[in-house]
């Protein structure tokens, strides 16, 4: 019998700086691992504005100097994702509490954790939003996830 797959979803606002970065770098390290075949990783975001658009210019430009391509269309945060999904990844507080609003059990809710948990070389508590900063902040995002 197959195992079950580990299920990554990770969210931010537009679904097209920081989350779809997130989904490439995680890619990224499962692909290095040779564990790619354990993992179901994907992102979304809770703003639908930007659907169906590959990630933001300035965040495809610094991360593929890094060797991430992103590759992701935008997409909305789904109900069904709260079941499909094992975690549920937010990328800030505002995400966190968004995610947790629209749980639709509490099951569901507490699949909802914060990427800053997870951060082993940086104190930050939140992966902040670059979209409206300069180059900058695009670095810091790709520092922190990675
Ligand atoms: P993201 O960045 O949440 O990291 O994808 C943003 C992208 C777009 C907007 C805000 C943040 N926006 O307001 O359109």
């Amino acid at each position: 019998m197959e195992n079950k797959k580990i299920s990554l979803l990770f969210v931010c606002l537009g679904n097209i700086c920081r989350s779809p970065s997130a989904e490439a770098i995680m890619k990224h390290i499962v692909k290095k691992h040779g564990t790619e075949d354990t993992f179901i990783i994907d992102s979304a975001g809770l703003y639908g504005g930007h659907a169906g658009s590959l990630p933001d210019q300035r965040m495809r430009t610094h991360a593929a100097r890094r060797g991430y391509q992103l590759l992701h269309k935008a997409r909305s945060v789904t109900t069904n994702d709260f079941s499909e999904y094992d975690l549920i990844i937010a990328m800030d507080d505002g995400n966190y509490a968004n995610l947790q609003s629209i749980a639709p059990t509490v099951e569901a809710r507490n699949k909802v954790v914060r990427m800053a948990d997870y951060l082993e070389h940086y104190q930050n508590d939140t992966i902040p939003d670059p979209y409206y900063g300069g180059a900058d902040g695009f670095e810091n995002v790709l520092n922190l996830l990675e």
